[in-house]
């Protein structure tokens, strides 16, 4: 009998880390004041981002530019950025396809990813402070 209960409360620890793995940070953010660095993010980008969105964010043939009007911080904020690099986003916008999800990209190296991106789009002058 010992042995079934052992079973048993392997089996709930398992599930339990399951969940607080789907549920720990559903929304990818890093912890609140977390300091954020473009030149981090820009290495980021190259390494995770940029096969797709094209060098300095100016889009390739297999996605769009992210240095556009249509990802300014009043239409795409921030959180569609965590968003994206956690779910992955179906194609609605354009004609790519799907974006995968990014899963190698830490929610934090992520936040590091849109500072750069955010300065690409201020120094092009897409919106300003
Ligand atoms: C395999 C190609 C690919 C990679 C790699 C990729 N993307 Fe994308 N991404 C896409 C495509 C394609 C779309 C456009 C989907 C559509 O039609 O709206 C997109 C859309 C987006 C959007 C818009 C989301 C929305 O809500 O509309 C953001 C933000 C984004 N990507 C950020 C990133 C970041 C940051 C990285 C790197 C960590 C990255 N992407 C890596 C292909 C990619």
């Amino acid at each position: 009998m010992k042995w079934l209960w052992l079973l048993l409360s392997l089996f709930i620890t398992a599930c339990d880390r399951d969940r607080a793995d789907k549920d720990a940070n559903p929304l990818h953010l890093p912890p609140s004041g977390f300091q954020v660095d473009a030149d981090q993010g820009k290495k980021l980008y190259q390494q995770n981002c940029q096969q797709c969105h094209g060098p300095a964010a100016k889009g390739s043939e297999r996605g769009p530019a992210l240095l556009d009007n249509t990802y300014r911080p009043a239409h795409h904020a921030n959180l569609a950025f965590h968003l994206a690099v956690k779910n992955g986003v179906r194609a609605h916008h354009w004609q790519f396809g799907d974006m995968p999800p990014q899963p190698q990209v830490s929610p934090e190296q992520t936040a590091h990813i849109v500072q750069y991106i955010r300065q690409l789009q201020l120094d092009a002058g897409i919106f300003t402070e």
